[in-house]
């Protein structure tokens, strides 16, 4: 089974706003909501493409209820931890001619919610993918991911790690399947911002050198590179189209290499869908259907 991660998921509250005032009533002229977090895109993705999956993490109160409900919804696997206290929060995104965002904090975890969450890792079994995206919650603790990787047995749990530079360097010793870190993430990591090509690829053979086995690296509109655990190297251009919005995109990637990858057990399909996932996501509005990917996938 595919595991994916999120533990504050949320409820994304988008409003549009034609000459938005500071300390006055507004109204809006279009809002959606939508469930958000990392994880559970690369779940919604995931189902959409057909590759059954759970979601794991944490939720609260009737935005909980509600994030679950959407999940379903769409097809989706969840297996929640409910917490006691607290509501799941609400992300407002506000879009004018600026995008403001104001993301809520999310309920407490408590370290027997964590004890809880360990125990779902306990059932875990060879062959499975554990897909670990995201930041860690400030009332968790910071080497929760690690924690994790400690009682998982990463030679026979495909590990995929997308989180912030910090987060990320400290789970290569546990030998992770794949990471995905984008582009400013990996120059984060050196110190230094990366443009050319053999730099890149040599930053992602250094992450190698200290656990990684298969490093992607997204590039945004510029693509992505492979770099696989045998030493091959994939690179490619994104496919063309419109950019609308590419909140999502780093997530959809996530899922299409999974599905790409899986097909065949081939890391160059995955890195293919991977790509074509990113950009069906980001040449619209919100996560990319599996048809919109596969579309996108067939025209390579
Ligand atoms: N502007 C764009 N045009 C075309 N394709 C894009 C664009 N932005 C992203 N993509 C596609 O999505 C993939 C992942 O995007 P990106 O590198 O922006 O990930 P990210 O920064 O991790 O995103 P996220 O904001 O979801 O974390 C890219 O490799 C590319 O295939
Ligand atoms: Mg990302």
């Amino acid at each position: 089974m595919i595991y994916t991660v999120t533990f504050n998921p949320s409820l994304d509250y988008t409003m549009r706003i034609k000459n938005f005032q500071t300390g006055a009533l507004n109204r809006t002229n279009y809002e959606e909501i939508r469930v958000g977090g990392k994880g559970v895109n690369v779940s919604i993705v995931l189902t959409s493409l057909g590759v059954p999956n759970v979601a794991l993490g944490f939720i609260a109160g009737f935005t909980g209820d509600q994030i679950e409900t959407g999940m379903k919804q769409l097809g989706c696997e969840t297996n929640f931890i409910r917490l006691p206290n607290g509501f799941s929060r609400i992300n407002v995104k506000l879009q004018e001619e600026q995008e403001t965002e104001m993301n809520g904090m999310g309920p407490a975890v408590s370290s027997d919610d964590c004890e809880q969450f360990m125990m779902r890792m306990k059932m875990l079994r060879p062959g499975d993918i554990l897909v670990l995206s995201g930041s860690i919650p400030t009332s968790m603790p910071q080497d929760m991911y690690e924690k994790i990787l400690d009682i998982i047995d990463t030679d026979q749990i495909r590990v995929i790690v997308d989180t912030s530079s910090n987060l990320l360097r400290r789970t290569l010793a546990y030998r992770p399947f794949l990471i995905k870190p984008n582009l400013s993430e990996l120059g984060e990591m050196f110190g230094r911002s990366l443009v050319e090509y053999d730099d890149i690829v040599g930053c992602a053979r250094h992450l190698q050198e200290e656990g990684a086995r298969n490093v992607l690296v997204s590039m945004g509109s510029a693509g992505a590179i492979l770099v696989t655990q045998d030493g091959q190297v994939f690179s490619a251009p994104a496919p063309s189209g419109n950019l609308v919005d590419s909140i999502g995109a780093g997530d959809s990637m996530v899922a299409g290499f999974i599905a790409g990858y899986l097909e065949r057990n081939s890391m160059v399909d995955g890195f293919a869908k991977g790509l074509a996932a990113g950009s069906a996501t980001a040449y619209k509005q919100g996560l990319a259907t599996g048809e919109e990917i596969t579309a996108i996938a067939q025209r390579a």
